[in-house]
């Protein structure tokens, strides 16, 4: 199969996780015959830099021109201090996600064995958890009107029946494959687009007899999360609540660094991890690239390449379990960014079995296990 891959890397540790996810994606293609051509463009603040623009119209326009679009992190600390900057990063990646139609951003939230010390939660609540958000991501707050004065502001929240219908068809096919409950999470006590969510989903649930629905105040689901988070299969729900939800989601795990997500529409879809541009450690080779790397991987199942997709993900699965990983999983082998991209690509490159009790790091020829 061959694939064009526009590749975003964007700002702070972007590119150097992006780089592991195309040494895996290089692997992949090696071991099972695929090509994969990567066309770069910028975004973010290296685009404001640049172009004077966060979104150029180069970078959208290799976007369209491709079968799918991994992308890095965006975000610089200069515009934390400056809330009322006319350019900002995240304008960029808001204007990508309503130019090409990306309405759902999924987020499956897993907690790996081994790291569950890292959890602010007590271990035997996390384990097990294998949950996904469907966050609808082109519609409600963050698109509709706003205005200012002096003295006053409002932002709107409009909702079209149609948005939340496609949204919630893939939330209940995705159900279908996994536990078979849906959760929406929404705050129908009080917001009348609450209320025409909950119409056209119960409206949707009717195709699929066999999913379990349930409906959960935003602000019940919030304590949910924390005291049983193992109660939920699939979450659906609004941009904004989904974006809170979802962040709140993925610190139970105790590993943002290993998390991915998937932004899905009816012409393309974009993959990235979900940790932002964590600025502090750019450059450092020290980020943790699994996420970008599982991103990568959820990519490939896009693509309906899931024995690839799959052995992807069996190889983080197999470094954790060796106890293998970046220094902040806290494991008994630490290993910089490129180190655990290099180790991915060798044990994907590996047909027989992922074994690495021998594998030897290439530079310092040396035994990790
Ligand atoms: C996210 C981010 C964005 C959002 C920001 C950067 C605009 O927080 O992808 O969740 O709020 O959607
Ligand atoms: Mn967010």
């Amino acid at each position: 199969m061959n694939k064009r891959i526009a590749v975003l890397p964007g700002d702070g540790i972007g590119p150097e996780v992006i780089d592991q996810a195309l040494k895996a994606l290089d692997a992949i293609g090696e071991r099972f015959g695929h090509y994969f051509e990567y066309c770069y463009a910028d975004v973010g603040h290296v685009a404001i830099e640049k172009h004077g623009d966060p979104l150029p119209n180069s970078t959208l326009h290799t976007c369209m021109n491709c079968d799918a679009i991994l992308f890095g992190a965006i975000g610089h600390p200069k515009y934390n201090q400056e809330p009322e900057a006319e350019l900002r990063p995240e304008h960029g990646l808001l204007r990508l996600r309503k130019s090409l139609g990306l309405f759902a951003n999924i987020r499956p939230v897993i907690a790996f064995p081994n790291l569950q010390d890292l959890s602010p939660l007590r271990p035997e609540k996390v384990e097990g958890v294998d949950l996904v958000i469907y966050r609808e991501l082109t519609g409600g707050i963050y698109f509709g009107d706003r205005g200012r004065t002096e003295s006053r502001a409002y932002d709107t929240c409009v909702y079209e029946d149609f948005e939340i219908e496609r949204i919630a068809q893939m939330a209940f096919k995705s159900a279908m494959k996994r536990r078979k409950k849906v959760t929406v999470v929404d705050k129908a006590n009080v917001l009348e687009t609450s209320r025409l969510w909950r119409k056209v989903v119960r409206q949707v649930a009717k195709e699929f007899p066999e999913v379990e629905l349930d409906f959960m105040f935003v602000d019940s689901a919030a304590v949910q999360m924390i005291q049983a988070p193992g109660h939920f299969d699939v979450i659906l729900t609004s941009n904004l609540f989904g974006d809170i939800i979802s962040d709140e989601a993925s610190v139970i795990t105790g590993s943002m660094g290993l998390l991915p997500s998937a932004s899905k529409g009816a012409e393309t879809s974009l993959f990235e991890p979900i940790h932002g541009s964590y600025p502090q450690a750019a450059g450092e080779d020290i980020a943790n690239p699994m996420a970008a790397i599982l991103s990568a991987a959820l990519m490939l199942d896009e693509f309906g390449l899931h024995e690839e997709g799959n052995v992807v993900l069996a190889t983080i699965r197999h470094l954790l379990e060796k106890g293998i990983g970046t220094q902040e999983l806290n494991l008994d082998n630490k290993f910089s960014c490129s180190q655990v991209g290099d180790m991915v690509a060798y044990l994907i490159a590996e047909k027989e079995s992922i074994n690495i009790t021998d594998f030897k790091l290439k530079e310092k020829n040396s035994t990790i296990i």
